[in-house]
């Protein structure tokens, strides 16, 4: 390990209490969670916030999650613990749904972005859950990568992405889901999905009914109103190698010359064996068509095609249900424009 890297530290019950400690004093740890890996910080201290802006490289109007390790604290941190939130979070908490909820005056400007929400989660990784114990605070915690590019779902991912001798990244091995949480605002009249993710839009309107998806809206008004997600405004997760999401069609009518100097990611049996041969190196998400287990490959197989040093990559659409939706969501993102 060269001396400018992070710290990938195993989650025993001492290094969590010292990660506990760390994160009281102000100073940043990662962590596990879930569905990706989180760059944490004390949420209640503004100036430990500000650092995690910093080594993100993240601009101040994109706001970070807070992650809490049980109700009351999650209660504690919003002006409106509303009956909805009660029944989702007594649903898919510990898990991969981030609430949207009139923030508590308690809860820094810089977390929120100077919204009047703020976003809570209760993840369901036990190093996330030990160290919001330990902690004894909610955390603040944005996916441990660069500003733009692509989340980690590996110890491993996060010391590439942040070099920082002082920081740790608590261990806790690979992420099941993949895809960070999916994130629904719950200050308007109804609930409307901000940002596609881990837990399937299906599986939240068997509870809440059809559910209106704003992923896309982008109007400072929307944002005021917890109607749209800041983080919607840019170009996200990211390869260096530009990427293009393509059709079969167009695919088989790329020429040899191209493929020869592409990466293709596909899923189940959408491209036959002999368009796909003719690629320098092919990631199929999941053979088997499991979108699950697309999920959670997703981005550890964008990082291994972008380490390749290839061209361009080309990736087709998944089909557009449950967690397909969301995948396709990430795809488009990091397509280059
Ligand atoms: O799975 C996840 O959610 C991971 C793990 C670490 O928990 N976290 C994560 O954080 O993906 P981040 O910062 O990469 O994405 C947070 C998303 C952004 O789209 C942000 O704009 C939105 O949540 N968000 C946060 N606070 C918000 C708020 N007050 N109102 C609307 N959107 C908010
Ligand atoms: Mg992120």
């Amino acid at each position: 390990m060269s001396p400018t890297q992070s710290q990938i530290v195993i989650s025993t019950p001492a290094v969590l209490d010292q990660a506990g400690e760390r994160l009281r004093a102000g100073r940043l740890v990662a962590f596990a969670t879930e569905t990706v890996y989180g760059l944490g910080a004390n949420a209640l201290d503004p100036a430990a916030v500000a650092a995690v802006f910093e080594l993100k490289g993240r601009p101040l109007y994109d706001p970070l999650i807070v992650h809490v390790a049980s109700l009351a604290l999650a209660r504690s941190l919003t002006t409106d613990w509303s009956e909805l939130a009660e029944k989702l979070a007594r649903r898919f908490w510990p898990g991969p749904l981030t609430l949207v909820l009139p923030r508590h005056a308690d809860v820094p400007d810089l977390v929120t972005a100077g919204l009047p929400n703020v976003a809570l989660r209760w993840p369901a990784h036990p190093v996330a859950q030990a160290l919001i114990q330990a902690a004894n605070r909610p955390i603040a915690a944005p996916s441990a990568n660069r500003f733009a590019s692509i989340s980690p779902t590996s110890a491993a991912d996060v010391a590439a992405e942040l070099s920082d001798p002082e920081l740790w990244i608590l261990d806790g091995g690979r992420c099941t889901h993949g895809l960070e949480s999916t994130v629904v605002s719950l200050v308007g009249p109804h609930p409307v999905v901000l940002r596609l993710g881990s837990l399937a839009v299906e599986e939240l309107e068997q509870e809440l009914g059809p559910l209106t998806v704003a992923t896309r809206s982008v109007r400072a008004s929307d944002l005021q109103q917890g109607l749209a997600s800041p983080g919607n405004l840019s170009r996200h997760y990211a390869p260096r190698t530009p990427l293009t999401c393509l059709t079969l069609q167009e695919l088989e009518h790329l020429s040899e010359d191209t493929t020869q100097h592409s990466g293709l990611l596909c899923f189940a049996a959408q491209v036959p064996p002999a368009q796909a041969a003719r690629f320098a190196q092919v990631e199929n998400l999941s053979p088997d068509g499991d979108l699950r287990q697309a999920a959670a490959r997703v981005y550890a197989a964008l990082r291994e095609l972008d380490r390749v040093g290839l061209q361009r990559l080309v990736a087709l659409r998944l089909p557009d249900v449950g967690l397909g939706r969301a995948i396709n969501d990430r795809l488009q993102r990091a397509s280059t424009p």
